[in-house]
C-alpha cells in the first residue's frame, strides 16, 4: 500500500443505524473496523442521538442552514472526513427509521445543491459504503436502498464505492458473502 492511498482514508465515519448490538449489521460494522487500516475511526449511533426530524420547514432554502442545531457536530465531520460507512438493517424495504431520518436532514445541501446552479455546499469529494442486512432476500430492498442513498450522495459530493450486504438473517445468513463484499470494498479502496 502507498502512502498516498493511506493518508487518502485517514479519517473515516461510521454511520450506524443498527437498533441489535448482537445483531448482523453490527457484526458487518465490526468486521469492517477489524479490516481497516486507519487512524481515525468516528461513529455516529442515531439510535442513541436524538436528533430532530426534518419538517420541511424551507428555512435552509433562504439562509443555507438548518434552524436546528442538533447535529451540527456531526455535519462538520461528515464534511470533512475521507470515508462514511452507512450501516443499517432493512427495514420495511429500506433504511431503518432513524437513517432515513438522518439522510432527510440533509435537506439544506438539496437546496443549495438546486439554488446554486447545481453547485456542491460541501467542498471536500468524500467516498461512501453502504453495509446493511435484511431477514429475507432483500435484493430488491438493497436496490431500492442504494438508490435512495445515490440521490443523497449527489448533493452531497459523495462517490459511492460498494456495499456488503447481509442477507437471510432469519433463516441462513449470509454472513460469509457479505465479509467478502467487505473484503472486496477494501481491496478496491487499498485500506487493508
Ligand atoms: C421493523 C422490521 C422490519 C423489517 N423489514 C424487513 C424487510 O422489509 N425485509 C427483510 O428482508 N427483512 C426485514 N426485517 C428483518 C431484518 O432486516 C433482519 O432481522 C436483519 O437481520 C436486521 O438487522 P440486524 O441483524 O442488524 O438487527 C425487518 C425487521 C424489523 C424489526
Amino acid at each position: 500500500m502507498k502512502q498516498s492511498d493511506f493518508m487518502k482514508y485517514n479519517k473515516i465515519l461510521i454511520v450506524d443505524a443498527v437498533s441489535r448490538n448482537d445483531g448482523f449489521t453490527k457484526k458487518l460494522v465490526e468486521f469492517f473496523k477489524s479490516n481497516i487500516n486507519a487512524e481515525n475511526v468516528v461513529t455516529f449511533e442515531t439510535y442513541k442521538e436524538k436528533f430532530k426530524f426534518c419538517d420541511g420547514c424551507n428555512f435552509c432554502e433562504e439562509n443555507e442552514r438548518c434552524k436546528y442545531k442538533d447535529l451540527d457536530l456531526f455535519m462538520s465531520e461528515f464534511e470533512t472526513v475521507d470515508l462514511i460507512v452507512f450501516a443499517t438493517p432493512v427495514y420495511n424495504g429500506m433504511v431503518s427509521a432513524p437513517m432515513k431520518a438522518l439522510i432527510e436532514r440533509f435537506q439544506p445541501y438539496y437546496s443549495y445543491f438546486y439554488k446554486h446552479q447545481k453547485t456542491q455546499k460541501i467542498e471536500k469529494r468524500r467516498s461512501a459504503i453502504i453495509l446493511a442486512s435484511a431477514g429475507r432476500d432483500g435484493e430488491t430492498a438493497l436496490e431500492y436502498i442504494v438508490t435512495q442513498y445515490k440521490y443523497a450522495f449527489s448533493v452531497t459530493n459523495i462517490e459511492f464505492i460498494g456495499s456488503a450486504f447481509c442477507n437471510f438473517t432469519d433463516t441462513y445468513p449470509n454472513l460469509l458473502k457479505a465479509e467478502n463484499e467487505i473484503k472486496d470494498i477494501l481491496e478496491r479502496m487499498d485500506l487493508q
